[in-house]
């Protein structure tokens, strides 16, 4: 597996993030996911005035990415505007924990994408739900 360049990866999240749809909490997140070959997929967030529809950067860069095919990931990175950088909701660890089970989640603030945290998706869900089949008896 080929070293991810965070710095490029976190670029990619920045970029993205101005393509945030955020209109309700002006809160405008960017996440790119980078995969096993190198290739980066980026996205953002997107509300809905029915305000539940709403889709986290995280989520809609996975979607766009396995719905892309790509199947194998080294890593994301999710960035926003506020101290510390914003950490991924649940939902989002779920779906990471699920498609993207390998990969390090880089965060930051966007202000500040040189003070990266770092976490394995193992470490953000412990003990994910991923398999809904009957034990056989
Ligand atoms: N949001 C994300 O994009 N990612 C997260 O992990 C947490 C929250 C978005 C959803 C919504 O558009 C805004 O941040 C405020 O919750």
């Amino acid at each position: 597996m080929r070293k991810v360049n965070k710095e490029k990866l976190i670029t990619a999240a920045v970029k993205a993030q101005k393509m945030a749809c955020a209109p309700y909490s002006k809160f405008r997140v960017g996440a790119a996911l980078i995969t096993e070959n190198g290739k980066i997929i980026s996205g953002a967030n997107v509300e809905s005035a029915s305000y539940g529809l709403t889709c986290c950067a995280e989520r809609i860069a996975l979607f766009k990415a396995l719905t892309d095919g790509e199947k194998r990931f080294s890593a994301i990175a999710v960035v926003a505007r506020i101290d510390g950088g914003g950490m991924p909701c649940g939902a989002c660890r779920q779906l990471l924990s699920e498609y993207a089970p390998d990969a390090m989640v880089y965060v930051c603030d966007s202000a500040k994408p040189k003070q990266v945290k770092e976490f394995s998706v193992k470490e953000l869900l412990p003990g994910a739900f991923l398999d809904f089949r009957p034990a056989v008896v």
